[in-house]
């Protein structure tokens, strides 16, 4: 069964401080002390310097939820000041990492050759790469748009299935309170979906998790996540809020029993 995910991205955001409070009060609130399904997976990215303390936050209280690095560096040790490897970010912790989101694309000039070594990064220490992909603006006409997501999908051809997320996260959409229309949605995770069932074969394809990602909030979780293709959520602005994320786990529990 593909699994379901619910990822909130905090950027550059929140203190040591913040996040140990934000992570105690999560795992203590209701919402994650109910068991629920296996398949329904709930993680957290915050800066790597914080890997550590979410972690120790986590074991204090045996909560199940995943930690994610939100970038490690394409090289995988030595002479690079100022860089994490993706081995010593699995040792503070992190299950896998963001890869190839819009911000690191646009912002840093993460070219797809780089992304390739990141992924290749990822793979040789057995971490997940929660893979981001999409259009920079709408007025692109449909091919263009599907020739775009094919070039994107085609990098993650060596990569495993098994540890692949994939989030569609149109830039124009991420943090601009602007999110995507369902319709919309719908057909470019039509489009990834069925050309990953191209590059993985069916089977495959189908057991990995497509996620949404722009603009995401308690009103507009629930009709995305009703989306025949999309398995959960990467939550940027509105993770930060504790009280706003806790709403969202619980609109993503109820949508996915
Ligand atoms: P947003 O960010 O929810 O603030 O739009 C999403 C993301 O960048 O992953």
């Amino acid at each position: 069964m593909v699994h379901q995910h619910l990822i909130a991205n905090f950027k550059m955001n929140l203190l040591d401080s913040e996040i140990r409070n934000y992570v105690s009060q999560l795992s203590q609130s209701d919402v994650l002390k109910k068991p629920r399904p296996v398949h329904l997976k709930i993680g957290l990215a915050p800066s790597s310097p914080y890997l550590l303390s979410c972690q120790a936050q986590l074991s204090k209280t045996s909560s199940t939820l995943d930690l994610y690095a939100q970038n490690i560096s394409q090289a995988t040790q030595g002479a690079h000041t100022g860089e994490v490897s993706a081995q010593q970010m699995r040792d503070c912790g992190a299950q896998g990492s963001i890869i190839g989101h819009s911000e690191r694309r646009s912002l840093h000039h993460e070219t797809p050759e780089i992304l390739v070594q990141k992924m290749e990064a990822l793979n040789q220490f057995k971490m997940r790469a929660i893979y981001c992909l999409g259009e920079e603006t709408t007025d692109l006409s449909d091919q263009n748009l599907d020739q775009l997501l094919k070039e994107q999908v085609d990098i993650l051809r060596d990569f495993p299935s098994t540890q692949l997320i994939i989030a569609y996260e149109p830039k124009w959409a991420i943090g601009t309170g602007r999110e995507a229309e369902p319709q919309h949605i719908h057909r470019v995770s039509t489009y990834i979906r069925q050309h990953l069932v191209n590059l993985y074969g069916q089977e495959r394809a189908l057991n990995i998790p497509l996620l949404y990602g722009g603009s995401v909030n308690a009103k507009n979780l629930s009709p995305i996540l009703d989306l025949e293709n999309i398995n959960g959520a990467l939550v940027g602005s509105a993770s930060l809020d504790l009280d706003h994320f806790i709403a969202l786990i619980e609109l993503f529990i109820n949508a996915n029993l």
